[in-house]
């Protein structure tokens, strides 16, 4: 039997190349070998962003026409906003029952995140609840595989424990343990070198147009200590360098050997990189520009999707009610 997979992404804007190369890509691959569910989770994006809602229809709308025009195929996975499937609610808040304050509060992206947000206020229950959601995510399509980044890890860990605990309260076995797959990709670092993040400003969207990346790409930041052509230049300290590595892994260590031996100056350099992205992301850009003229479809999508997504989730809250002497009369 084909593994199952659970992906959940935020729609907080538009994605940029990090998520692409780090996530969507990894995705349609595995639309080929796994049973798979994508879900825009608009309620995970309320934790953090309930005060203003504005933007939220249209943020789901931007990650369904970037996910579509990646190479996301509906006819090959589930791919439908969590707050279309009322599963996921129920759920959350079954399995807030039984979750240890310890092991929410425990999570140290919470702190840290509580940390770096100040300013907002998610001090919230919505907030701390975030890995249970997370959690009600995965298990209500009994994923086993999960492909998400390092910095989740700690969530698929209590989601690993919620399945444990449920099983032994409720003297069953519904649930896969979840398992993470890791994301090889390295972290793309934004055109000023640091974390590439919205806060930041930094970023290269998937929806950028060729302009756009051209001038982003002449923007980025090269080695400070490389200031004529003919000096030497040091690639592992070059932004365009970790590009070029995500790029083209076949060529990158070319690059690198033209750099050391002062071969090409950084302009040149950086001309050859915007022609690599810009011939890559073109029959993205393509895509997305044609969706864009009939969001319809794509709304219609996700309707598909979570009817789909309902008949799986709705299958095992009809086994975890049953557990835990819950009925519908
Ligand atoms: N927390 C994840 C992130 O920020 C998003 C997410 C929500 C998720 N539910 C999920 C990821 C379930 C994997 C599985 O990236």
């Amino acid at each position: 039997m084909k593994g199952r997979v659970f992906n959940g992404m935020r729609p907080t804007g538009r994605l940029h190349l990090g998520n692409y190369l780090g996530s969507v890509v990894n995705m349609v691959a595995l639309q080929e070998d796994y049973d798979c569910y994508f879900c825009i989770v608009d309620w995970h994006a309320l934790t953090t962003g309930y005060e203003d809602t504005t933007e939220l229809q249209n943020n789901i709308l931007s990650i369904a026409i970037d996910w579509l025009s990646s190479g996301i195929d509906p006819n090959k996975c589930v791919m439908f906003t969590q707050s279309n499937v009322k599963e996921h609610a129920e759920l959350h808040l079954l399995l807030s029952m039984i979750t240890p304050l310890g092991w929410v509060e425990r999570v140290p992206t919470y702190k840290e995140q509580l940390r770096q947000l100040e300013g907002r206020n998610i001090a919230t229950y919505g907030f701390l609840g975030y890995p249970v959601l997370m959690a009600a995510d995965i298990m209500a399509y009994k994923a086993d595989t999960i492909p998400v980044g390092e910095d989740q890890i700690p969530h698929i860990e209590i989601a690993r424990e919620m399945v444990r605990r449920f099983h032994f309260l409720y003297q069953c076995s519904i649930f896969p343990e979840p398992e993470a797959k890791l994301t090889k990709f390295a972290l793309l670092p934004g055109i000023d070198g640091r974390k590439m993040s919205k806060s930041y400003g930094n970023e290269i969207h998937i929806s950028d147009t060729p302009e756009e990346i051209r001038v982003k790409v002449a923007q980025m930041i090269t080695d400070p200590e490389r200031i004529r052509k003919t000096d030497p230049g040091h690639p592992e300290v070059c932004v365009p360098y970790q590009f070029y590595k995500a790029f083209t892994p076949q060529e990158y260590n070319n690059v690198a050997r033209e750099c050391r031996g002062a071969q090409v100056g950084c302009v040149a350099c950086k001309k050859r990189l915007a022609d690599i992205i810009v011939q890559r992301m073109a029959p993205i850009y393509d895509r997305r520009q044609e969706l864009l003229r009939r969001p319809d479809d794509v709304i219609d999508v996700l309707h598909e999707g979570a009817r789909k997504a309902r008949l799986t989730a709705g299958d095992t809250l009809a086994e975890v009610r049953q557990a835990m002497n819950l009925r519908d009369f």
